[in-house]
């Protein structure tokens, strides 16, 4: 009938407008949003590169105070005694954290038993020999690991950082 035409155009009109938003919306997908943009633009730090200390200062599985990229941004340097992620040097054995936990900042203190980084504040624990990974925790992302460069003489480099230090809205301030 006429009545039953009518309804069928109208919902075949609704279905069409429809299409057209869900065509928009695929299309507008496709462009970064502002907060990734954000991102990406504070992830676009330039760091310092600061001498660390010397190999000849480290020693095997004990843990050396050091701080990068600034004097407020609190690591630690260990020479791990074996090849890890993110190892440098001719052992591919020294690494370099972040030693202000990714929860709430608290302070980490490392175990030489099992080589992880601990926090007194609420338990968490991460694992010097994985990069730095969460092994336990509340804390939502893996402790900030310094990207490290080793020269002919020893001397050891703080070049970049992995992830966002706790506190901080950029690395390099
Ligand atoms: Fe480290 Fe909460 S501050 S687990």
């Amino acid at each position: 009938t006429m009545k039953c035409s009518k309804l069928v155009e109208v919902g075949r009109r609704q279905f069409l407008r429809g299409g057209v938003i869900g065509a928009a919306g695929a299309a507008a997908a496709t462009f970064v949003s502002p907060s990734e943009a954000r991102a990406q633009a504070l992830a676009l730090v330039d760091y310092p590169a600061n001498r660390l200390a010397n190999i000849a200062d480290l020693a095997v599985n004990e843990p050396m105070h050091v701080t990068y990229p600034d004097e407020d941004s609190p690591g630690v340097l260990l020479k791990l005694g074996k090849a890890v992620a993110g190892g440098a040097g001719p052992d591919g054995d020294i690494v370099a954290f972040s030693v202000l936990c990714p929860h709430k900042g608290w302070p980490l203190t490392y175990h030489a038993d099992d080589m992880t980084l601990n926090c007194p504040g609420h338990f968490s624990r991460f694992d010097c020999e994985a990069g730095g990974q969460q092994t336990w925790g509340h804390a939502t992302q893996n402790l900030p690991q310094f990207s490290l460069r080793v020269d002919d003489k020893g001397d050891i480099y703080a070049e970049g950082v992995d992830e966002l230090i706790y506190g901080r809205l950029s690395n390099v301030l």
